[in-house]
């Protein structure tokens, strides 16, 4: 073992990533093993006597090969080994790879908990050691990383600087036999999706005191400031009105916060190409209205605006990887507030398109405001495929808990796409039917529509929303109600706290579909 070699290859580092807030700055460095400091290795089903892990072995004269035996470490996946005071190094952690098939999903996770690792680690460098020399592979586990070592602490002050560096600070860095053209990999195509995924979880976490239709607006632009071929389009209050957005307007008419349409557009394609149109729910606060919610847990409802957050998250990465694709991105934003001037049950809306539709329930409002949001979209960007993401429904909880968001799609091409997408990204959709009786679950007495009631709460509620779309419009609406917060332990590449679940499905599906 050379030794030597890693302090040459520290000297070559390349340093790619910085946040706002601290978080671990991900860089690639020659292959090499340390001969100290905090290292990860990867290790398959059955532990290999191969690659770091043997030179480590070696290096430490066995010792590795006794502490895994001892420790019952058998490699699988989603396991990991901590061996704090190891040989000559501070630590090193041991990730299971599995058996399976390696895929990007798998190198994705295993640098997930590496990133998730390090996010709590006090140390200045995490190296994660990858002795293989496939670009794509490095790129996957670096993209991992970024995404498991996501951190909030905006709001946290800081001690008296001691000088010694704060948990989840400094680097991490993959040494991988890849070369440069990782580091070129990783941030051409997927550091900006990390990227964007982090800038989704930023607002999603932030408490709806910071963030409401206006500053969700204001930090949107911030977030694309400087890519090219982005424009934006704001709707205010009088701009609703003139068009006639009962819906987005009845829920935003309690709270002190005025409703906004936000368009963010990105042109990467052929011009004169339709674009895709992802449209996210963006309630920034939701009390229920009039229809109040019991108030164990209502915190939680700042994360109402998650699709709209996701929506325009996905476009924040098309546009940041350069995709060559058009998109759009709509988020609805209302906060909805009771009040004397907040709308009532039983009131009845006219919305943009001219349908009607009475109110059961002001807490059935993401279906509101999300029906002059498709219109809208259809109409003003005649978009070829339309994806509607939404914390729509507890039913969908209820049903598919935190492993699944649901799918409701009349299009069944469009619908095993998402499928198809969620199983490679590893943001997993499950679908569920639309059946031709919840139109009549939505009968009104005295209005075109009712907006709740009836049949399966998660499904009638999708088809709600599609009464706005032309049925040869593919339209597919997710429900994320599950995947949008985790209140326990987290996925690796998804800690605790806001996922910004769909940002990589519908990333994914671009990729896929439309590049
Ligand atoms: N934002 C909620 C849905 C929700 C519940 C999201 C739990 C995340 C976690 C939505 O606006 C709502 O209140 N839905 C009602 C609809 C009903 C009134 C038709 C629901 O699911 O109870
Ligand atoms: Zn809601
Ligand atoms: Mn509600």
């Amino acid at each position: 073992m050379n030794l030597k070699l890693s302090v040459l290859a520290c000297a070559a580092l390349s340093v790619l990533a910085a946040e706002a807030h601290a978080a671990r700055t991900i860089a690639f460095a020659p292959y090499a093993l340390p001969d100290s400091g905090t290292v990860a290795i990867v290790v398959r089903d059955g532990v290999p006597d191969e690659g770091a892990f043997a030179q480590l072995d070696d290096a430490s004269n066995g010792a590795l090969r006794r502490a895994v035996d001892a420790a019952d470490f058998k490699g699988k996946a989603e396991s990991k080994l901590d061996l704090p005071g190891f040989a000559g190094y501070d630590r090193v952690l041991l990730v299971g790879a599995g058996d399976k098939p390696v895929t990007p999903r798998l190198l994705q996770d295993v640098g997930g908990t590496v990133g998730a690792f390090a996010g709590g680690s006090r140390a200045p460098r995490v190296e994660l050691l990858w002795s293989g020399n496939e670009p794509d592979a490095a790129a996957h586990l670096a993209t991992g990383a970024q995404l498991g070592a996501y951190t909030f602490d905006t709001y946290k002050s800081r001690d008296e600087d001691d000088g010694a560096p704060k948990a989840g600070e400094g680097e991490l860095v993959i040494r991988t036999a890849a070369g440069e053209a990782a580091s070129d990999r990783f941030q051409r195509d997927w550091q900006p999706l990390a990227t964007a995924v982090h800038a989704a979880r930023d607002l999603v976490t932030e408490p709806a005191n910071t963030i409401y239709p206006e500053t969700f607006v204001e930090r949107i632009r911030e977030a694309f400031d400087g890519l090219p071929n982005v424009s934006f389009e704001v709707l205010d209050v009088a701009d609703m009105k003139r068009l006639g957005m009962g819906g987005l307007l009845a829920v935003g008419q309690g709270s002190q916060r005025p409703p906004r349409l936000l368009v963010v557009r990105y042109n990467g394609g052929a011009a004169g190409e339709a674009p895709v149109a992802f449209v996210g729910k963006g309630i920034t606060f939701d009390t229920g209205g009039i229809s109040i919610k019991p108030s164990s847990n209502l915190w939680r409802m700042k994360y109402d605006m998650t699709g709209a957050a996701v929506a325009t998250g996905t476009v924040l990465a098309l546009a940041g990887r350069r995709a060559p694709v058009n998109a759009v991105g709509v988020a609805a934003l209302a906060e909805n507030m009771p009040s004397g001037t907040a709308g009532r049950p039983g009131d009845v809306i006219t919305t943009m398109s001219g349908k009607t539709f009475e109110v059961m329930s002001t807490d059935a409002e993401g279906r509101m405001v999300l029906s002059d949001a498709v219109y809208y979209t259809q109409q003003q960007y005649k978009p070829k495929v339309m994806v509607d993401i939404a914390t729509l429904t507890g039913a969908v909880v209820s049903a598919l808990g935190d492993e699944y968001a649901g799918l409701f799609s009349r299009h069944d091409d469009l619908a095993e796409q998402l499928i198809a997408a969620g199983e490679a990204s590893g943001e997993e959709v499950w679908r569920l039917p639309l059946h031709p009786s919840y139109a009549k679950d939505l009968e009104s007495p005295i209005a075109d529509l009712r907006n709740g009631g009836g049949g399966p709460g998660a499904g009638v509620g999708a088809h709600f929303i599609g009464e706005w779309v032309d049925e040869a419009l593919p339209l597919a609406h997710l429900d994320i109600a599950g995947m949008a917060w985790r209140e326990s332990a987290g996925t690796a590449t998804s800690p605790k706290g806001a996922t910004a679940f769909g940002v990589r499905l519908l990333d994914r599906y671009v990729r896929d579909q439309h590049e």
